[in-house]
This record gives C-alpha cells, structure tokens and sequence, in this order.
C-alpha cells in the first residue's frame, strides 16, 4: 500500500480543506506543530494526531482512539466532515472517500460498504496500529501485559481461527460420535425387525405349506368323490340305456274275442243241452210214471179202463220201452254233448285266464319297467345336479389362494426394504465413522497446526526484533518470546513472555522486570518487529510508518538514540517513517518537516 494524499475538510480541529502529500523521498521526517491559539501548550494541541487520526478514519470509520464520526467534524464548521485517501495496491491507483453528515463512502468513486475497503487494505484496524501508525496513545506491544501480547499476537496471526476450528472439529466430533450412537441403536433396531421378519416369514411359509397340503388333501378328496359320482353317472346311463333296450310285447288280445264267442257260444250249447236234458229227464219220468202203469196190468188199460189184452199191455210196455231206450240213448248223446261243452268251456276259460294273466302280466311289467326308466332318470337328475356341485366344489377348492402367499410377499417386501434401509444405515455409520477418525484426527490436528504456526511465527517475530536490536545499535543483545513460561512454582503461566537477554545479566530476565536505559530502544525493537512481522505474513509493503509522540518520557540522548534508529530504518527499509513530535528537535537528517499550525481558523499545514 502505498499512501499519496490526504485531503481533509472539517475534520477534527481541520476546518478548512487541507491536503497533506505523502509523495516524499524515503527517510525520516519530521512532523511538528504550533499551538498560535493556545501558545504555552508549544506544538501541543496543534493538530497533529488530528491529520494522522483522518489517516486512520478514511480507512476504518473510527480514530485509532476509537472516536466515531459524530465527534470528528469540526466544532466550528457547518460543512460535512470529509477526508479522501489517494492510495495505490499493486501499482493501482484507488480513492476513499468518507463524508460524514450526510454520511457516504466511496472507493473510487463508487459506493461501497466498509468491508469492501477492509478486504482491500487487508489489515485490520489492530494491524494498521500496530504496523503502520504507532499512535500517540496507543501502548507499545511490550509494554502491554503478557495477557495482551498474546490477544494482540494471536489475533495478527489469526491463531484463535485455528483453536476455534480444533474446537469446531471436536464438537464436531463429539456430535458425530453421538450420531453414530444414535445410528448403531437404530441399525440394532433394524435388525431386530429384520430377525423378527425373517421368523416371520419361515412361520408364514410352513404356514403355507400346511395350507397347500390341506387344500391338496380337500382337492383328492373332493376328485374322488367326483369320480365316484361320475362312476354312479356312468352306471346309471347304462342302466338307462339297459332299461331302454327292453322290449315288452303286449299279449295279442284278439283272439280271446273269438274265445269269447266261442265261450258264450258253448255256454249258449250247454244251456240248450242242460235244457234238452231236463226235457229229457221230464219225458223219461213221464214214461216210466207210463210204464209204471202198465207195469203188473194185464188186461185193462189203465188210461181208459178198457180191457186189453195182455198183448197189448205187453205191447204198449215195449212201445214205452223203447221210447225210454231212444230217450236214453238221445240222453247219452247229449250228455256225452254237455260233458264236451263243459271241457270246450273249461279250456276256453283257462286260455282266457291265461291270456288275462298274461295281459296283466305285461302291464305289471311295463309299469315296472316305466317306473324304473322314471326313478333312474330322477337319479341321473340327482346324480348329475351333484357332479355339477361338486364340479363347483372343486372349482372353488382350486381357485382358493393360500392366504399365507400374500402375507409372505408383503413380509419379503418389508424385509428388502428393511434390509436396503439397514445397508444404508450401515454405510452411514461407516461413512459417519470415517468422518469422526477425519475430525478427531483435524481437532488434534489444527491444535498442532496452531501450535507450529505460533512457534514459526514466534521465531519470526523473535528474529525480526532481534534484527532491529541490532539496528538499534544492541549488539549481544536478544530477545527471546514464549507463549507459554513455566513459573517459578513450576506451575505454566499463559500468556506472551518477553524475556531480555543482555550483556549486564548472566542469564535472561523477564521484560517485566527489566529496567535499563535501553528500554526504549528495546520496546522500539518490539514495535518494529511486530510491525515487520505483521506486513510480511500478510504480504503488504507500505511506504510509510508513523510514530505518533514517541519520544514522551526519553531523555536526551534517549531522543537522539531514536531518531538515529529510526532515521536507519527508514533508510533501510526505504520508507519514509514520520516522527511526530510537539518539540522542534534538533536533528541534521530529517528528510523534510511539516508543521502544523493551529489559528483561529483552525490546523491548517505550513
Ligand atoms: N471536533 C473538533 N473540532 C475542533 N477542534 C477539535 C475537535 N476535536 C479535537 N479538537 C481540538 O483539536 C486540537 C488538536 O488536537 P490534536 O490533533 O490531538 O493535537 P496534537 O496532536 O497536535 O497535540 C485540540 O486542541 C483539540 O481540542
Ligand atoms: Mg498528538
């Protein structure tokens, strides 16, 4: 960083627009000032640290005391409070303006927020104070308590990011091994429902496998019951279609017609010969009741009373005789008639009961026959209706879904995602588990980091104020810097020691108790290197260092003592480094001096 110019306007005890060039040659040069408003104050009071503190202003918003805008503007001034800064970064040429009332900041012209230029100037205000202004109240780095040393020393060096960040690993670390405890509990929870999913589905399957057999068993059975059905079926068509082949000839009834004829005829036969036999019975009984008469007549006929002779008796008597004889004869002839009618009428009778018999027979029969054909139609009827039953029976055994497959399947679901779930579970621990090992390994890690860093930068600081000893005209002189000294009680005081090894004390003595006529130079010494320190680890050049009153409380050859060294350094270093100081000193080399005037019309540069 490179400064140029500095304008300010209403700023401090600046009233009017001044403007200050840093365009010198390097050396030291001198800063003084004169009082005219308030002469027994000398160079006090004169504005000074005022021009120095719109340095630190422009760039940060707040003095190096601190002091906000509000306090800033002129007393005496209506106008806004304004200072610019011409500055260049890497040969680049850049402007900040900050005006307060109405309030603005510019870089370049634009508008921008304060941590655009605090990325840009890359030092913090502490940086800036402690490498560029040394200011007129601000302590020099020894002279702060060892407590402070290492708050100031540690923030430059940005160590307490490193300690965050090991404490940031270890909590880090902390949660993820809670994590993982929270992971291991959850993946034994997973495996527990897998086992439990696993016995699940071996009860479900032997489940299944019962059901399976049950419904084989129930399917054979009812097959066979079928079967023994479709056999019944078989039989009875064969009995049907047996039934049907049977033939039944109906006795021919026509000749019992003429039977009957022949009958009735017979009958009509006989009923004429039992007649003609009565008629002959009757006629018989009447000869013989005539013959009776004649019988032991010899002379008179007993009709008549006549007498007759014996002949004639005896004649009549062979007459009647022969009449019975005829008639008996006739009666034979018709007895002999009736005996054949009677057997014509008997065999027709027994060839018409035969035939009725017969007739009667076949209708028994062929009821029989029709019932049967009517009860084995209503078995095939029953017969069929139950094969279709148990055609739907089996129907409906074969269509019934094992229960168990359903509830199988959905366990091996749940058991696949269960077992994805514990596969990504476990890569979660393994990967968490990796990352705990990473972070325990950066939480010791950045600790040992800071630890290195402290101690390089230690050594660095150690050589840089070693080397400004040195220029400070301390031969055999060294300084040695600890963060951490053990007690006296053995004990391990924090903190950042300074201890001073000179040629008047054997051995190194605590900067706390040192006392000597070169504290000045030494604490100068300390300055310088935390100033070289801070610039070199953060890779910036500047063309300018300012010491704001050093010379308060340093005797005259302390003053002389100083100036040599800073007039050294700064043409060592090729700097310009402002000295600024109340008193007009007596020094041959100063590059330049400036004095500030304060009037009635406020500082202004002379
Ligand atoms: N806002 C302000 N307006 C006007 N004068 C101020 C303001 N702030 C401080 N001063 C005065 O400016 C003077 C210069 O102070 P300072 O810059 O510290 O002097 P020096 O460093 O030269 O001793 C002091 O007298 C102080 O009272
Ligand atoms: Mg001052």
């Amino acid at each position: 960083m490179i400064l140029k110019y500095l304008q300010i306007e209403s700023f401090k005890s600046f009233k009017k627009s001044t403007t200050f060039s840093f365009e010198r040659e390097t050396g030291l040069h001198f800063l003084t000032g004169r009082n005219e408003v308030e002469p027994d104050l000398e160079g006090n009071g004169a504005g000074k640290s005022s021009l120095l503190d719109a340095l630190v202003w422009v760039l940060y918003g707040k003095t190096a005391q601190g002091v906000k805008a509000a306090n800033v503007r002129n007393w005496n001034s209506m106008k806004p409070c304004r200072v610019k800064c011409d500055f260049a970064i890497d040969g680049i040429g850049h402007a900040i303006e900050r005006i307060w009332g109405p309030n603005s900041l510019k870089l370049d012209g634009q508008i921008v927020e304060q941590d655009v230029i605090d990325a840009l100037i890359n030092l913090t205000p502490e940086e800036f104070n402690y490498s560029i202004f040394a200011s007129q109240f601000g302590q020099m780095f020894f002279d702060l308590s060892p407590t402070e040393k290492l708050t100031v020393f540690t923030d430059i060096m940005a160590l307490e990011a490193w300690t965050e960040r090991s404490a940031k690993a270890s909590r880090k670390a902390k949660a993820l091994d809670i994590e993982i405890r929270e992971g291991q509990s959850r993946l034994s929870m997973i495996e527990g429902t897998l086992d439990a999913l696993e016995a699940e589905v071996v009860r479900n399957q032997s489940a299944s496998k019962g059901y399976e057999e049950e419904k084989a068993t129930q399917l054979k059975d009812l097959r066979a019951t079928y079967a023994d059905w479709c056999d019944d079926y078989d039989n009875l068509v064969n009995e049907f279609e047996e039934l049907q082949k049977q033939k039944f000839i109906r006795p021919d009834t026509k000749p019992a017609e003429d039977w009957n004829s022949d009958h009735h005829k017979a009958i009509d036969r006989l009923d004429s010969v039992e007649k003609t036999l009565i008629r002959y019975d009757v006629k018989l009984m009447h000869l013989q009741e005539e013959w009776d008469k004649f019988d032991g007549v010899t002379d008179k006929c007993p009709h008549c009373n006549q007498s007759v002779s014996s002949e004639h008796i005896e004649k009549q008597k062979d007459g009647l005789e022969e009449d019975i004889s005829d008639i008996h004869r006739d009666q034979k002839k018709s007895k002999s008639s009736k005996a054949k009618l009677i057997k014509k009428c008997e065999s027709l009778e027994t060839k018409l009961e035969d035939l009725s018999t017969l007739v009667l027979q076949h209708s028994d029969k062929a009821k029989d026959h029709k019932q049967k054909i009517a009860a084995v139609k209503d078995k095939l009827s029953i017969v069929n209706h139950t094969i279709t039953a148990q055609d739907d029976l089996i129907d409906a055994a074969e269509k019934r879904t094992n229960p168990f497959t359903k509830i199988i399947g959905e366990a091996k679901a749940r058991k696949m995602r269960v077992t994805k779930d514990r596969i990504a579970r476990k890569k979660d621990i393994d990967h968490l588990m990796q990352e705990l090992e990473g972070m325990q390994f950066w939480a010791k890690g950045f600790k040992e980091i800071r630890l290195f860093l402290v101690e390089e930068a230690l050594t660095q600081l150690e050589v840089e104020i070693n080397n400004n000893l040195l220029q400070l005209g301390l031969r055999d002189w060294s300084i040695k810097l600890d963060v951490e000294r053990e007690t006296a009680t053995g004990g391990v005081a924090k903190g950042f020691h300074v201890t001073v090894q000179s040629p008047y004390n054997p051995k190194p003595v605590p900067w706390a108790v040192w006392s000597g006529g070169e504290s000045q130079r030494l604490r100068l010494a300390g300055t310088m290197g935390l100033s070289d320190l801070i610039l070199a680890r953060k890779g910036i050049e500047c063309n300018i260092e300012i010491y704001d009153e050093p010379t308060a409380h340093l005797s005259q050859s302390g003053i002389e003592d100083l100036l040599d060294s800073l007039y050294h350094r700064a043409i060592d270093r090729q700097k310009q480094i402002w000295l600024v100081d109340h008193r007009s000193l007596d020094f041959g080399s100063f590059a330049s001096t400036t004095t500030i005037v304060k009037d009635k019309e406020g500082s202004h540069i002379v």
